[in-house]
């Protein structure tokens, strides 16, 4: 595929929407009267606003409560869908009082939500349901005294017994926590309405990594199976929750025009890519343990590839959904150590420029070893062995120090079967091309040849291009917000479930074991503020395809 855009004539999609909104949407107002524009929600998952509960975080003082948790749950509040009796108790070590914990979230808002500052009258109704539980996750006294809280707050606030429970600590506490919460009765499986108890419904969020191999992963959803049942786990991707991922389905299962075209026949292989200016940013530790390839894609592209391949559900359900994505992944077939040699490139980025910065070597960033193995950059090439993909290769890479932040899943359609053209001295047309951009500048692009205008035949590839900014006159909820809801609401669609979570690591596994034994390839080197070693270009180039640079 060649550079895009570069040379593309843009063609807009109509702007379909009545003039006043148009204005309203070009000076930078917000229409609130416009609903959210999110398909998936209309119709198909119907209860959108919570019920009464409480959210219990447990790791309340944390980097994630701050940045990502208090302002999806303002946001949420502020979309009116949140009811008045929701609670937060913040469950953390750090001794701190009500007040200190509720100034922790308001400056979290502040700094890190789409809409801030937060809004007095807004923030002081929130505020008045957060509390915070000083314990120990190790100290039995802490949550019977918890227990005692939850009670307490159904009473007083009417949370009717609901209880979600975020976990937002270090993986290795969450056998723990699990466990405590099963001692102290807070775990009670079973939802109310499939249970037919009184009791309320008891959920767990799970943030990522789930595990760090296949068998610490099976380890893992064993100790929540002893104590959770399946439907009571929220296994948190927020790739899926973004909403460009939620329209993927949209696109494919609610267009005529895409499905018939969306295998082997027409398309002639498809990239992913999950692309990051950053570094390791003050999380050197996590991430010299963990690398490229566990920490975007295990979940987030693999996740990605599932939506985008999947055949279409029975219902718009959430075990139809995640069956259809598990099908994907168990048609991926775990490689030999050849097979990683030839299928996968690992990279480690050294000092270069990104976007106008100097960044140093990654081994010579805080906390990283100095011989640090671990990849920062990522090239694989899969296959899903279904009648639907069979021979369609799926390029993925992600990695971080790149030239731009982008994630997009772009796929390249077959050349046209006879080259009408070539008689006329028309050179070959570029391959038709679908980018589906997931972030930033969330859209869809379509790559075509188009006649230029004038006498004799010269054809030129340009861009019909769909952009959330400027078709919609409103902006969308961080993937926080929706997951979070969802979690209350019971719906599970975008969470991934257990043996889901498993294949990704049995896709995984053989390529970790090639690279540790030295069977998988070199570390390669390249500069911070390049697309990643020459060997990823190779990668492609032997298959006679070729990158896009988004
Ligand atoms: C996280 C990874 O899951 O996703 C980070 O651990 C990465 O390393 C982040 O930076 C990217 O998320 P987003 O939403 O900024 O693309």
């Amino acid at each position: 595929m060649g550079p895009a855009g570069l040379d593309g004539v843009t063609t807009r999609v109509e702007d379909e929407r009545p003039a006043s909104v148009r204005d309203r949407a070009e000076r930078g107002m917000r229409d609130e009267r416009q609903p959210r524009p999110n398909p998936l929600r209309e119709g198909l998952r119907l209860e959108r606003m919570a019920e009464p509960c409480t959210m219990v975080i447990c790791g309340a003082t944390g980097d994630l409560a701050e940045r990502k948790l208090a302002p999806a749950l303002y946001n949420c509040l502020l979309g009116g869908f949140l009811p008045p009796e929701f609670t937060v108790v913040g469950f953390a070590r750090r001794d701190l009082g009500d007040e200190a914990f509720r100034d922790h979230l308001l400056e979290g808002i502040n700094r890190f939500s789409r809409n801030r500052p937060a809004k007095p009258a807004i923030w002081e109704s929130f505020a008045r349901g957060i509390e915070y539980h000083r314990g120990d996750f190790d100290a039995p006294e802490a949550y019977v005294e918890l227990a005692k809280r939850l009670d307490r707050i159904d009473r007083d606030r009417g949370t009717a017994g609901n209880r979600l429970f975020y976990l937002a600590v270090p993986p290795a506490l969450y056998p723990e926590i699990v466990n405590q919460l099963e001692q102290a009765g807070l775990a009670t499986p079973g939802d109310r309405r499939r249970s037919g108890s009184k009791r309320g419904w008891t959920r767990v969020i799970v943030e990522k990594p789930f595990g760090s191999d296949l068998e610490s992963a099976r380890t893992l959803n064993r100790e929540l199976a002893e104590v959770f049942d399946e439907r009571q786990v929220y296994r948190i991707d927020h790739y899926l929750g973004k909403e460009t991922v939620q329209n993927l389905a949209v696109f494919r299962f609610g267009n005529g025009l895409f499905e018939p075209i969306w295998n082997r026949r027409y398309i002639d292989s498809v990239q992913i890519t999950v692309a990051e200016t950053v570094g390791v940013e003050g999380r050197g530790e996590f991430y010299d343990a963990t690398g490229a390839l566990r920490d975007i894609v295990q979940g987030h592209a693999l996740q990605l590839m599932a939506m985008f391949a999947m055949d279409p559900p029975v219902e718009f359900h959430s075990e139809d959904l995640r069956d259809e994505k598990l099908k994907v992944l168990r048609g991926v077939k775990p490689m030999s150590p050849s097979d990683v040699a030839t299928n996968t490139v690992r990279g480690q980025y050294v000092s270069g420029w990104v976007e106008g910065e100097k960044v140093s070597s990654y081994r010579d960033s805080p906390e990283i070893a100095p011989d640090s193995q671990t990849e920062t950059f990522v090239a694989l090439k899969l296959g899903i062995d279904s009648w639907r993909w069979a021979g369609v290769p799926f390029y993925l890479r992600s990695g971080k120090a790149l030239p731009s932040r982008v994630t997009e899943i772009a796929v390249q359609f077959k050349q046209a079967p006879l080259a009408l053209f070539a008689r006329a001295g028309v050179p070959q047309i570029e391959p038709n091309v679908l980018a589906i951009r997931v972030q930033p500048d969330e859209g869809i692009l379509l790559r075509f040849g188009a006649k230029v205008p004038g006498q004799g035949l010269q054809i030129r590839t340009v861009n019909m291009d769909f952009r959330y900014g400027s078709s919609f006159a409103v902006d969308s909820p961080d993937a926080y917000e929706t997951l979070l809801l969802d979690a209350m609401v019971g719906d599970a669609s975008l969470f991934t479930r257990d043996d889901e979570v498993e294949r990704a690591w049995e896709i995984l596994d053989p390529i970790l074991n090639a690279w540790q034994a030295g069977e998988g390839g070199p570390l390669h080197f390249y500069g911070a503020g390049t697309w990643g070693p020459p060997a990823a270009d190779e990668l492609l180039e032997r298959d006679r395809r070729a990158w896009r640079r988004p």
